[in-house]
């Protein structure tokens, strides 16, 4: 396979963050958290953050034109030239058209989309104890996944916040989103061959297991159609 240029998909907090970062460390490939793009825009008063932030703090999606082109330049940068891992982005329709359209105009496609697939009640038990870190967004819980220092990063030290879109009457608002305008993605990218489906409610490193698994068997089956 020559080129790996991954989709992550799922509602919030199925684990897409903590799956990209180990799948980042696994590849060696550009990582694009459209969640963490906009946050870091917030924090830094950019054009893009003010934008944002009254659609993210009420669990809304920015508009799409704003995020397609935030996407468009990263995978136009020479780093994106062999594969990328997407998170968060496409989340609605008309962005997974903008996406093919991009891809298309460079010759390359979409090669899997990868759903970590969990229920709503496993969600709200995740982003109540969900602890971000400041400075690099490096993601803990409380109960699942524990920092090794209470309230302290172990990668980089920084302290470890709730979000501010971890709130219980958010958090039932983004997941009413998600089942609206981005559980259609599964039928679109079902049709189009691409879907892997995870159970992401198994705990972390078992998800991650099964992610590698998938990985190789997809490497060995292109392997076999060459
Ligand atoms: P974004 O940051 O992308 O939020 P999200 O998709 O809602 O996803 P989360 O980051 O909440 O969860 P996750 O799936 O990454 O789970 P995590 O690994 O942290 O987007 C935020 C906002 O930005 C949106 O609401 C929207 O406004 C805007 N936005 C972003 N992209 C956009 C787009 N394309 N278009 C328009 N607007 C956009 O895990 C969650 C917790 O569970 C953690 O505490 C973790 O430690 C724990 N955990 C993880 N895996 C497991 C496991 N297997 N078992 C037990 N615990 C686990």
């Amino acid at each position: 396979m020559s080129e790996l240029n991954l989709v992550l998909l799922g509602p919030p907090g199925s684990g897409k963050g903590t799956q990209g970062e180990r799948l980042n460390e696994d590849l060696r490939l550009p990582y694009y958290a459209t969640g963490d793009i906009l946050r870091a825009a917030v924090r830094e008063e950019t054009e893009l953050g003010r934008t944002a932030k009254r659609y993210m703090d009420a669990g809304d999606l920015v508009p799409d034109e704003v995020i397609v082109g935030v996407i468009a330049e990263a995978l136009d940068s020479a780093e994106a030239r062999d594969g990328f891992i997407l998170d968060g982005f496409p989340r609605t329709t008309p962005q997974a058209e903008a996406l093919d359209a991009k891809l298309g105009e460079l010759g390359r496609s979409v090669t899997a989309v990868l759903l970590i697939d969990v229920d709503d009640e496993e969600v709200v038990r995740r982003l109540g104890g969900r602890r971000t870190c400041e400075e690099g967004g490096h993601v803990f819980h409380v109960d699942f996944n524990p920092p090794r220092q209470e309230g302290v990063c172990d990668i980089d030290g920084s302290p470890l916040l709730v979000r501010d879109d971890d709130k219980p009457e958010v958090v039932r608002k983004r997941l009413a989103t998600y089942h609206e305008k981005t559980e259609p993605l599964i039928d679109y990218y079902d049709h189009r061959s691409v879907l892997r489906r995870i159970d992401g409610a198994a705990p972390p490193d078992e998800v991650t297991e099964v992610l590698r698994r998938t990985l190789a068997t997809m490497r060995l089956e292109a392997d076999e159609a060459v």
